[in-house]
């Protein structure tokens, strides 16, 4: 059996190889390494395939949320609420930016941010919600979209982990994911559902006007060359990134169904368990799988990770320590026990190998491993 990995990256390259070199060998003899001809067409595609009027690609996902903020002019002290259960680059750019973070807890079952916890986190100085597609499916966004309505604030979607995955309201409308709110960022880190060969990210918006001021922002604050309006970044994604990531989209749904083929195996052997729960389906969004977690209750997940490992299986944590809880984002408004669910999930989450290559033999062997444990 082929050595198994958290994500096999080289598999799913091999699989579209020649492709690839080729498009990679083109950028190359073309010379038009930066803003060429491959990101335009590359952002053309995603608009359609996101249904999306405008699509900004950048650096990478911590740009495209930094980015996004400045677009919308927030302001230091103005007060944006997100998860407290997240990957740590959400709340780092509204401190970065001197904006004030607001943590709110997630819900249980779904791992994404609690709408009613979030409402009750609204004070006079909000001016932004960030929910994160956490693992692969949408947080609630219908409930979300109506909270900022009702309080007129923007919400920018973190859908770093859930490209492709699709939001169902209850007027039967559909929407991807990242397409919902005032702005959508997400992530092409290479491990990432749609991940390039290096860093790379991308902003989304249907409004015409956010969308220029967004494209003004990454590129120095300049609307003309040479003629700065405001104080931007530098956020580019390059023209080999884009020339895999056109060859990458094509694969994309194929991609969250290999995922999701993985997934179904995985929960068929769970299911019941009681020393674990297989991760909830959110019933408005479809599931793209970036992560598969699985919440462990009177086991040690380390435990379990390093049992995993000494049988060649990796496992990961995602995420081990709260935000409210992390040193770089102490704060004198939170302390331990505020966030129960997030403190309850980093404590016992535990994350089983997950990508588009995982053999039958794989996932046999991978669930074997875990049920030792868990039997034991
Ligand atoms: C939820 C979330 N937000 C933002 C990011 C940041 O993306 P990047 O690593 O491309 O900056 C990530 C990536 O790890 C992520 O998982």
């Amino acid at each position: 059996m082929q050595k198994i990995a958290m994500v096999d990256l080289l598999g799913q390259y091999n699989k579209i190889k020649s492709e690839v070199d080729k498009a990679v060998m083109d950028v190359i003899a073309s010379s038009a390494y930066i803003n060429g001809p491959e990101v335009k067409a590359f952002q053309s595609e995603l608009e359609t395939y996101l249904g999306c009027k405008h699509v900004i690609p950048c650096a990478n996902g911590t740009d495209a949320l930094q980015i996004a903020m400045m677009a919308l002019k927030l302001e230091p002290g103005d007060e944006v609420i997100t998860a407290d259960f997240t990957y740590a680059a959400t709340a780092e750019v509204i401190g970065l930016l001197r904006l004030t973070p607001v943590l709110v807890d997630v819900l249980p079952d779904t791992f994404t941010i609690d709408p009613v916890a979030l409402e009750k986190a609204i004070t006079p100085k909000t001016k932004a919600i960030v929910p994160v597609h956490l693992f692969g499916q949408c947080a609630q966004m219908e409930k979300i979209m109506e909270i900022a309505t009702k309080h007129r604030l923007y919400v920018i979607e973190d859908t770093a982990q859930a490209i492709g995955s699709d939001y169902h309201f209850s007027d039967g409308s559909s929407r991807k994911a990242g397409t919902i709110g005032t702005i959508g960022c997400t992530s092409f880190f290479p491990s990432k559902n749609l991940g390039c060969y290096g860093d790379g990210g991308a902003i989304f918006t249907n409004d015409d006007e956010l969308a220029t001021r967004i494209r003004m922002v990454a590129n120095h604050g300049q609307s003309v060359q040479y003629y700065h309006d405001e104080i931007g970044v530098n956020s580019r994604l390059d023209s080999i990134q884009a020339a895999i990531l056109r060859i990458k989209l094509r694969h994309l749904n194929e991609y969250a169904e290999a995922r999701n083929r993985a997934a179904a195996y995985y929960d068929k052997a769970f299911s019941g368990h009681p020393a674990v729960s297989i991760p909830a389906r959110e019933k408005s969004s479809t599931h793209v799988f970036h992560q598969y977690t699985l919440v462990l209750h009177g086991k040690n997940r380390n435990e379990m990770k390093e049992f995993m490992a000494s049988k060649g299986v990796p496992a990961m944590i995602y995420y081990p320590v709260p935000l409210h809880m992390q040193k770089a984002y102490t704060d004198p408004r939170y302390k331990k026990g505020d966030f129960p669910v997030t403190e309850q999930l980093c404590a016992n989450v535990i994350s089983l190998p997950m990508h588009t290559e995982l053999s039958e033999e794989q996932l046999t062997y991978i669930v074997a491993c875990a049920m030792e444990f868990l039997n034991s």
